[in-house]
C-alpha cells in the first residue's frame, strides 16, 4: 500500500516537473526567440542545441508525439512527418523494424552503383550475411589491441607538435580517424580525398533534407571516385599481399574461404559504407564534446583531472555527458511500412500513416525526466543505457566500440595540457564553413 502511494506521489511529482519544464522552456523560447527574430538570427537560434532542448522539453510536456502532413525530409520518398519525443516511444520506433523501416537503401544503391549497404537493409539474409562477415573482419578485440593504442599515439604526437596553439580539426580530430581507416581498415589513400569524399557522401545520405540537386551531382561524382579508388586498393592488395592485421586482409581471408558476401564487389561496398560512417563522424563528435566541456568550466576541470589521473573510464563519462548536451544527431528517422500507432494504450498514443517519416528524437529521449535521473544536470555517474549517442536497436552504430575508445583517446592529450582554452575571437569557436562538419576549431594551452 505504502509502495503504491509512493509511486503515485512520484508520478504526480514527475508530471508536474515535466509541465513546469515545458512552461519554462516556452517562456525562454519566446523571449530569446523574439530577440533572435529582431536581430535576424532566427535560423542560427533554432540550430543551437539549447534551443532544440527547450523545444523538446515543451513537446514532452504538452505534445510528446506529433503527426504532420508536411514533408520535411525530401530526399527519401514519404507521405508526411511524425515526431516522437519520449524515450519510451523513441525506443519503440527504433525497435519495431518491421513497422518502421530504414530508408537509406535508395541512396546507398546510387553510391555503390548497384547494391545496398547493411545500414539501408531491413532484417533478413542480406543484412545477416554482411554484418556477420564484417564483424569477423572488424573484431571487437581489435579496438583495445590495435585501434585505441594507435589513436592515442597519433593524438599525443599531434598535440605535442602544436606548441600550444592547435587547429584541432585538421591536426587531430580528422587526422586520427583518417589514420585509423588508412591503417586499420587497410584502405590507405590520401587524407584530403578520403575526408572530402566521406564528408560529401555522409551529408548526401543522412542530412540532405532538401534533396539538393547540386549535392546529388557532387555525391555521384565523388562516389564514383571512391569506388574506383577502393577497387584499385583491393586489386593492389591482392597483387601484393601483406600480413597486416587489418580489415581488408581479413575480408580477403574470408573471400578465400568462400564466405558469402565477400566477393571483391561485396568487400568494396562494405568498405565504402564503413568509411562514410567513420571519418567525419568521429571528428565532429570529438569537437562537439570538447566544445561542450569548454562551455562548462567545472566539467572541464573535472575532465582534466580525470585525464591527468589516468582515469579513462571517468574521462569517458565526461565525454558521453557532453555529447548528451551537444549531440551529433538530435533525431534518427524511419519510415512507416503500414498504418500503425506508437504509444498505444497511453494518453499520448499517436496514429502513424503508412509512408510517414517518423523522427525518433534521441536528443529528447536523453532528457526524459520519466526515465533519466536529474536530466538537466551534468553528471558523470550515469549508466551507459541512459545514452543514445549512436543509434539504438538493430542498426546501432557498427563502430560503437571504436567510438567509445577513439573519441576519448583524441581528447585525452588535449585535456592533460595546462590552461586549455579557446583561441581568442571567432577562431576559438567551431567553424563548419559551408558544411555540417567542423573544418577549424582553434585551441590554446600552456606548453
Ligand atoms: C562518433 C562517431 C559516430 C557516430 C555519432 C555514429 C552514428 C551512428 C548512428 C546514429 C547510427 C544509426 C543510424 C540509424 O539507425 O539510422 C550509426 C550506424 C552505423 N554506423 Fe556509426 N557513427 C559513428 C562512427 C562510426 C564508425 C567509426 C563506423 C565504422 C567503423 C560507423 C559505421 C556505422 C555503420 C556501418 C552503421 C550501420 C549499422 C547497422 O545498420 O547495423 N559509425 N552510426
Amino acid at each position: 500500500m505504502m509502495t503504491a502511494l509512493a509511486n503515485v506521489f512520484i508520478w504526480v511529482f514527475q508530471r508536474l516537473a515535466v509541465w513546469g519544464e515545458g512552461l519554462l522552456a516556452l517562456a525562454l523560447l519566446i523571449v530569446q526567440g523574439g530577440g533572435a527574430l529582431v536581430s535576424g538570427t532566427l535560423g542560427a537560434f533554432f540550430l543551437k542545441p539549447l534551443t532544440q532542448r527547450r523545444i523538446f522539453a515543451l513537446l514532452r510536456g504538452f505534445w510528446p508525439n506529433l503527426s504532420l502532413n508536411r514533408i520535411v525530409m525530401k530526399s527519401y520518398e514519404n507521405t508526411g512527418t511524425a515526431l516522437v519525443t519520449r524515450r519510451e516511444d523513441c525506443l519503440e520506433v527504433l525497435n519495431r523494424n518491421a513497422d518502421f523501416e530504414v530508408v537509406y537503401g535508395t541512396r546507398m544503391r546510387k553510391l555503390t552503383a548497384g547494391d545496398n549497404f547493411f545500414l539501408g537493409m531491413q532484417p533478413g539474409w542480406d543484412y545477416t550475411r554482411d554484418t556477420s562477415a564484417m564483424r569477423l573482419a572488424a573484431r571487437m578485440t581489435d579496438v583495445a589491441e590495435i585501434v585505441q593504442p594507435r589513436a592515442a599515439k597519433i593524438a599525443e604526437q599531434a598535440v605535442a607538435a602544436s606548441g600550444g596553439k592547435i587547429d584541432i580539426v585538421p591536426s587531430l580530430t580528422l587526422q586520427v580517424p583518417w589514420d585509423m581507416t588508412a591503417h586499420y581498415f587497410g584502405t590507405g589513400g590520401s587524407r584530403e580525398s578520403m575526408v572530402d569524399w566521406t564528408t560529401t557522401l555522409f551529408t548526401y545520405l543522412f542530412l540532405d533534407l532538401e534533396a539538393d540537386a547540386q549535392l546529388d551531382a557532387r555525391a555521384m561524382e565523388q562516389a564514383g571516385q571512391l569506388r574506383d579508388y577502393l577497387d584499385g586498393a583491393i586489386c593492389a592488395r591482392k597483387a601484393r599481399p601483406t600480413d597486416a592485421p587489418d580489415i581488408l586482409n581479413r575480408c580477403l581471408e574470408l573471400q578465400s574461404a568462400d564466405t558469402p558476401g565477400m566477393s571483391d564487389l561485396g568487400i568494396r561496398n562494405n568498405m565504402l559504407g564503413l568509411l562514410i560512417g567513420a571519418i567525419p563522424t568521429i571528428s565532429r563528435a570529438s569537437c562537439l564534446a570538447l566544445d561542450e566541456l569548454l562551455n562548462r568550466p567545472e566539467a572541464l576541470a573535472s575532465a582534466q583531472a580525470a585525464a591527468r589521473a589516468g582515469n579513462d573510464a571517468l574521462l569517458a563519462q565526461h565525454v558521453w555527458e557532453a555529447l548528451r548536451f551537444n549531440p551529433f544527431n538530435p533525431v534518427i528517422y524511419r519510415r512507416a511500412t503500414r498504418d500503425t500507432q506508437v504509444a498505444a494504450s497511453t494518453l499520448r498514443r499517436i496514429k502513424i500513416r503508412k509512408g510517414q517519416m517518423v523522427f525518433a528524437a534521441n536528443f529528447s529521449a536523453c532528457f526524459d525526466r520519466f526515465e533519466i535521473a536529474d536530466p538537466g544536470r551534468f553528471r558523470t555517474d550515469r549508466p551507459w543505457e541512459d545514452y543514445i549517442i549512436w543509434g539504438y536497436g538493430m542498426h546501432t552504430c557498427f563502430g560503437a566500440t571504436i567510438n567509445q575508445a577513439v573519441i576519448p583517446a583524441i581528447l585525452e592529450p588535449l585535456l592533460m595540457r595546462k590552461n586549455l582554452r579557446r583561441a581568442p575571437g571567432v577562431a576559438g569557436q567551431i567553424d563548419c564553413g559551408t558544411s555540417s562538419f567542423p573544418e577549424h576549431f582553434h585551441l590554446e594551452f600552456d606548453s
